[in-house]
């Protein structure tokens, strides 16, 4: 099998950053999109994938620009030839109450974490449905199907991300493209270390197995549905979230 090419958008965040070690460790060729401004963080993605730096590369993107989305795409598939799997795990918090939410806090959240799915999607959908083959993961949220106090922005982004994942999967079913959601719980990454100490104890009390999830626990789900002989699986969510919320 020739050498898949995968897109990982916040691929140097918490997950992103797991996800793509994973995708190269199964022999793919990973491109990192993330926020070139981030320069501390940059520099410490690729200290922390220094082992698989043939693999990975990073690559400047602000998902909310469709037309930076459509270039970096575009640029992609003109070096590789194609673009196979496109995971979207750029997410952002602007955690508080309704009563207090501005109109920024709520358009930012879902300007990145929504639109920016639909700008990825749209941009690379084309090739996959003409090479007749692609893997697409949204990584949605626990708190996109429970709520969550304080998140009306992130949790209406998140569940928006499943609808969307369920309609797209009936569209290109019949192209070989496959497009799932991942639902991780509460997870130990810097997202969840802003969560005020008392707040993030109380839930780590209410999820059944004790603890955080680790990144490396969500990306090995992401593999897995990516991985050639996936195809059956289409328009599912897969919820890794120690058993915080659990339903049929
Ligand atoms: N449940 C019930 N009541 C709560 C509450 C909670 N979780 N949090 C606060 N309250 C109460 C407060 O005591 C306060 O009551 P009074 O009005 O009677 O004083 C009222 O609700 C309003 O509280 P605040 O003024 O403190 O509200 P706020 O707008 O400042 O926001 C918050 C509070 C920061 C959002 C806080 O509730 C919180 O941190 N919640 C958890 C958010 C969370 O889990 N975010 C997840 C981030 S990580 C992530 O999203 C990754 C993933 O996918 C899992």
């Amino acid at each position: 099998m020739n050498r898949r090419i995968a897109f990982v958008s916040g691929g140097i965040g918490g997950l992103g950053t797991e996800i793509c070690r994973h995708l190269a460790l199964c022999g793919h060729h990973v491109i990192a999109a993330d926020l070139g401004a981030r320069t501390e963080r940059i520099a410490a993605f690729r200290a922390e994938v220094e082992d698989l730096a043939e693999h990975i590369r990073f690559e400047a993107l602000d998902i909310s620009d469709f037309d930076a989305c459509a270039a970096s795409i575009r640029r992609v598939e003109a070096e590789h030839g194609s673009l196979d799997v496109l995971v979207n795990a750029a997410g952002i918090t602007r955690d508080t109450t309704l009563r207090k939410m501005s109109q920024e806090q709520w358009h930012s959240v879902l300007t990145v974490n929504l639109d920016g799915v639909f700008n990825l999607c749209r941009n690379a959908i084309e090739g996959m449905c003409a090479r007749g083959y692609g893997r697409i993961v949204n990584i949605s949220s626990v708190n996109g199907q429970t709520g969550q106090f304080g998140q009306t922005n992130y949790a209406a982004a998140k569940a928006g991300m499943h609808g969307f994942t369920m309609a797209l999967a009936r569209e290109v079913a019949r192209k070989g493209v496959t497009v799932n959601s991942v639902s991780p719980g509460y997870c130990e990454t810097a997202m969840v270390m802003q969560i005020a100490p008392e707040v993030r104890e109380q839930i780590i009390a209410d999820v059944p197995v004790g603890r955080l999830g680790k990144p490396s626990e969500i990306a090995r789900v992401v593999a897995f549905l990516v991985a050639a002989d996936s195809g059956f699986i289409t328009g599912a969510n897969i919820p890794v979230n120690g058993g915080y919320f659990m339903d049929f």
